[in-house]
């Protein structure tokens, strides 16, 4: 969700923030802009697009500025409506959502200023510009007062030799290099060897010039402490891959192996603790992540007779949910910034749940709220569709179930967890296999995923990647649902995909393969049991190997995304960046 920068150093400044924000396009990528300050003057470059479309900004002198990659919320993608936003003497760049800017744009045109946007944004520069009397800090102070919503803020001004940034409920940082100091809103925009990072919190400002001041909300000076990172994971390569989608799906089977936990009561004492005596686990998360939810529920039931609620964190945080003593709260996210994820995990906090983040980021906002962070290792992923933190995640909820069922007295399930480890480099091969089923969906007007239990979750996990970078509608149904209404939209040109890893559904999700089969529908089956994929009803199947059944998602979810992507490239899409969307979610 938009991307920031900021520099202020002995270079000049719009390489720098160029490069930066070139970083950032996956979080966004629907118009770019740089504001450099020099002489006392601001110097504005705005473009429709991506960020290569500013390469006439890189020859602009100066030694500060500021720069933004958007994600449309407020106006459409538009030059006008791009960042950096300037008033008066004022530039500022913007993360997050003002839910105000009514209120207060009707207050600024009271006072005759004019917008030239159509962004909540714009209205920042407007109040800088109003409680500006010579000192930028305090007035970016008594802006943000004024705001209600989420932001992350860089500003500057035409009079001031420094950068002011400021943040609320959306990520920033800010750190210290030997050219000069950086402010970003993903430490991947200005990771590079010596860079020394820093975290702002809630309400804190830092002052970036020779070094960089940081104040807590009312403006009293603190030390904060640097962040780790780690600075060649942030640097994203492809590594003769053509897109980071196929090559984070190719890491899958290395990553496995660092997701995978054995806990015990000597590793994780307090964690181990509170899992061993929860009586409820509440997952919530979004998007694919809601989905690890949802496998993970049907393993620790399964295996652990624990009562699993997965919700939907957009949907929790406003629902006044119940939280029973002794729940366990999972957040489970990528970026640990998603903003719905982080107000839902809170909530269950508030109201009494041990609160523990899986997340592939160490130092995201969510470890900070969280009792327990379990890290989930993937290493950093680019593409903006979800796949090998998606198997991440698994294997670690999965870790968790194995706990929880062996502490139970009822089974020993870590071997079966450490065997997916060779199993899914045999279900790696399928990715190449579904490419022969591309050309089937290639017209197709619609598309089902069918399964029952687990199944049914890898099949929500396969419509969504295919919905997402190839924009053909989909729909993820549990397989006895089809008859109830959806069947009216199956016919010849529907391809079916049915995935079929629970030997004692199998007979069942068979019947719906008949259903659709019976209508002209091609059936597409992902399945572990041979015996089904010669069936006439089956017009290409690909086998993946036998697992333990509670663990099969690892296994089934890889051709999904494999055929997602490939389908994707056939229809000449950018799989990496899916129109209208963006990695990191930080806005409701
Ligand atoms: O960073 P998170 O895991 O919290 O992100 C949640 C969703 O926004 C994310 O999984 C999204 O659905 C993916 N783009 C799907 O591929």
């Amino acid at each position: 969700m938009c991307g920031i920068v900021g520099y202020y150093g002995s270079e000049n400044a719009a390489p720098i923030l160029l490069n930066g924000l070139e970083k950032l396009e996956y979080r966004g990528y629907d118009s770019a802009g740089i504001a450099v300050v020099d002489g006392g003057k601001l110097q504005l470059v705005r473009k429709k697009g991506s960020v290569s479309e500013l390469f006439s900004a890189r020859g602009i002198q100066g030694h500060l500025g500021i720069g933004h990659t958007r994600w449309a919320t407020h106006g459409a993608p538009s030059e006008i409506n791009a960042h950096p936003h300037v008033y008066g003497k004022f530039a500022v760049v913007h993360n997050g959502i003002i839910e105000n800017e009514y209120s207060l744009k009707e207050e600024c045109r009271a006072r005759g200023d004019v917008f030239s946007s159509e962004t909540d944004s714009e209205v920042i520069a407007h109040l800088l510009d109003f409680y500006y009397e010579g000192n930028l800090v305090t007035a970016v102070k008594d802006t943000v007062e004024r705001l209600k919503g989420s932001y992350a803020l860089a500003v500057v001004c035409e009079e001031c030799d420094c950068i002011v940034c400021v943040r609320k409920a959306s990520p920033l940082v800010v750190g210290i290099g030997k050219n000069g100091v950086y402010a970003a809103s993903d430490v991947s925009a200005i990771a590079a060897e010596g860079v020394t990072v820093y975290s702002l919190d809630d309400g804190e400002l830092a002052v970036l010039s020779t070094e960089i001041t940081f104040f807590n909300q009312n403006l009293v000076r603190i030390e904060k402490e640097k962040i780790e990172y780690d600075a060649e994971e942030e640097i994203p390569d492809l590594k003769g891959y053509r897109h980071f989608m196929r090559k984070e799906m190719a890491e899958i089977p290395q990553v496995l192996g660092k997701s995978i936990y054995d806990y015990t009561e000597e590793t994780y004492r307090e964690f181990y603790r509170i899992l061993t005596q929860t009586e409820q686990i509440q997952i919530v998360a979004c998007g694919t992540a809601y989905h690890s939810g949802l496998c993970a529920k049907y393993a620790i039931e399964s295996l652990c007779r624990i009562p699993v609620e997965v919700c939907i964190a957009s949907e929790y945080r406003y629902l006044d949910p119940i939280v029973r003593s002794g729940t366990l709260a999972l957040a489970v996210s990528q970026s640990g910034e998603t903003a719905d994820t982080l107000a839902a995990a809170q909530l269950a906090k508030n109201k009494g749940a041990y609160l523990a983040a899986v997340t592939n980021v160490p130092y995201s906002s969510l470890t900070r709220i969280a009792d327990a962070v379990l890290p989930t290792n993937a290493g950093r992923e680019v593409a903006v569709a979800a796949t090998k933190s998606f198997h991440a995640q698994l294997v670690l909820l999965y870790s968790l179930a194995s706990a929880l069922a062996k502490a139970k007295g009822r089974e020993e399930c870590l071997p079966h967890i450490y065997d997916l480890l060779d199993q899914v480099k045999c279900a790696e091969e399928t990715c190449e296999e579904v490419r022969s089923w591309v050309p089937h969906f290639l017209g197709a007007r619609s598309v089902f995923f069918l399964g029952r239990g687990a199944d049914y979750a890898s099949s929500l996990e396969g419509s969504l990647k295919l919905k997402e970078i190839t924009y053909l509608p989909s729909e993820g149904y549990p397989a006895g649902e089809l008859k109830h209404g959806t069947l009216a939209l199956v016919d010849c040109s529907t391809p079916v995909v049915a995935v079929l890893t629970q030997k004692a559904f199998a007979e069942k999700t068979m019947n719906a393969v008949h259903e659709v089969y019976a209508r002209g529908a091609k059936v597409f089956l992902i399945t572990c049991f041979e015996e089904y994929c010669n069936r006439k009803e089956v017009t290409s199947s690909v086998l993946i190997p036998v697992c333990k059944e509670e663990f099969t998602p690892v296994l089934s979810v890889l051709p999904l995304q494999a055929l997602a992507y490939y389908v994707s490239i056939a229809r000449g899409n950018n799989p990496d960046k899916p129109r209208n969307l963006a990695k990191s979610v930080t806005v409701e």
